[in-house]
């Protein structure tokens, strides 16, 4: 049960495969490996000390057959939950490939799965996340979008009581949009891609006021905000009023996802939010558990802006701390299934992961955040612009029991589908008067998909 059109591979040069494979990849892996001897300077026992330097030596292996495109060796069994799952796609699609001609979603997923067996089968350093560092930097270098928000929502989002019920409705629609808009914008400050960023692009990326979300809501090519708002604003009235997010960047994009969930709840819209996030360091920037608690902690009892006001620092704090009730109280929950770590596309979560696809079927609507989540929902191939979102994303729109499902992303790959039936002509002057722009991040979709009942 596969799209009719090629997925995307490492030899192809016309796609931004070919600059990941061949260029991306390894300067990456280049950093990850300063980055652990960095931490092996600091080290003093002898005993860390070797066992670290067994882990660098397998980097160093790793970058040997990403740079000689080796073929992909299965998974050593680490004890993770996902080693099955990659073996059995190694063994059953991917036998013989190497790093180029394999589809490119899975090679460099692959990377990244065996970038943490370097870490997963040593003593001491099984959960050592060598981007850690520059995830929590990251966030510490927002600190202008970070108040804007946390001072404008550390008061519990409440309506003005004079107002009829259709003004409140529609003063929470307005919400609703820039909310909206936060959340999907927060993606573009995606660390893989803006490796050394001043602080003044950082604070051009997450500008977040009115005026300039008005201004960038014309970049979203496929926009379904207005349905998108229309489906929200009956959940109120269902009993669950479950909302899920399949998480991608930790750091920034996160602390809006949070903000954003945060409205949900404080408008009773919803009751309930999951959030689904990796079990190990992926993708550079997704959020693992322990990036998960740094944020709430961090904005509780974390001295990272010793340059604000006494006044933001406490709205943070606030915001934190009702943010860790609501997880202490369950209207919060944050998990992790093994599949978010794997090579497969979402065209195969309902077969491969079963258990997943049923309980994300009793959702009343998730959010998949960003790019990979997007390539991963259409396939990451070659599909028209024209292509129909719930086409594109196959069985997690047709099969039974598919949740309705909206992607909120910042596009910075090939793929791109949802325009409209100009879509293709859309593409095609794009491609022409703005080589690049399928990576820029400048450009955005919304889209969404009713899902089907099980
Ligand atoms: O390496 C390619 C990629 O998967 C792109 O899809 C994107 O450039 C980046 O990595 C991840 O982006 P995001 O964090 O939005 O998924
Ligand atoms: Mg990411």
């Amino acid at each position: 049960n596969n799209p009719p059109w090629p997925a995307y591979r490492g030899y192809h040069e016309y796609s931004f495969a070919h600059a990941t494979m061949g260029v991306r990849l390894p300067t990456i892996l280049g950093k990850a490996i300063d980055d652990t001897s960095r931490t092996l300077n600091e080290q003093s026992s002898e005993e860390q000390i070797v066992d670290l330097v067994q882990c660098l030596e397998r980097m160093d292996t790793l970058m040997a057959d990403l740079s000689g495109n080796s073929k992909l060796r299965p998974i050593v069994d680490d004890g993770e939950g996902d080693v099955a799952l990659w073996n059995k796609e190694i063994a059953k699609y991917f036998q013989g490939k190497d790093f180029m001609n394999a589809p490119w979603l899975f090679a460099e997923a692959y990377k990244y799965r065996r970038l943490h067996e370097c870490f997963s089968i040593s003593k001491y350093w099984k959960d050592y996340d060598v981007f850690y560092r520059q995830k929590c930097d990251t966030f510490s270098r927002s600190s202008d979008a970070v108040f804007e928000l946390s001072t404008r929502f550390a008061e519990p989002f409440r309506q003005t009581s004079n107002l009829s019920e259709t003004e409140k409705l529609e003063a929470e629609r307005l919400m609703f949009l820039e909310l909206t808009q936060v959340c999907l914008w927060g993606n573009s400050t995606d660390l893989s891609l803006l490796i050394n960023m001043s602080e003044e692009q950082i604070k051009s990326l997450q500008s977040t006021g009115g005026d300039h979300l008005a201004a960038t809501e014309k970049n979203i090519l496929g926009n379904d905000l207005s349905k998108l708002w229309e489906s929200v604003k009956v959940l109120r009235e269902k009993t669950g009023g479950r909302v899920d997010f399949v998480l991608d960047n930790a750091g920034f994009e996160l602390y809006c996802d949070c903000v954003y969930a945060d409205f949900l709840i404080q408008s009773g819209l919803a009751k309930q939010i999951r959030f689904h996030g990796k079990r190990y360091p992926w993708f550079v920037s997704d959020v693992t558990k322990k990036d998960w608690e740094w944020l709430l902690n961090t904005m509780v009892y974390g001295h990272l802006f010793p340059k604000v006001s006494e006044a933001e620092r406490e709205s943070l704090r606030r915001l934190g701390a009702r943010w860790k009730q609501y997880e202490r109280d369950g209207i919060w929950v944050y998990e992790q299934h093994p599949f978010w770590c794997t090579g497969y596309t979402f065209w195969e979560l309902h077969s491969e992961a079963p258990d997943l696809f049923l309980h994300l079927s009793r959702s009343d609507l998730v959010f998949f955040k960003g790019d990979l989540n997007h390539r991963k929902l259409t396939y990451d191939c070659a599909a028209p612009a024209s292509t129909p979102f719930d086409i594109a994303i196959g069985p997690m729109a047709s099969a039974p029991g598919a949740p309705e499902i909206c992607s909120l992303r910042t596009i910075k790959s090939d793929v791109v589908v949802g325009l409209g039936p100009d879509g293709d002509a859309l593409a095609e002057r794009l491609d022409k008067d703005e080589p690049g722009w399928k990576i820029s991040g400048k450009y955005a979709i919304v889209l969404l998909s009713e899902g089907r009942p099980g």
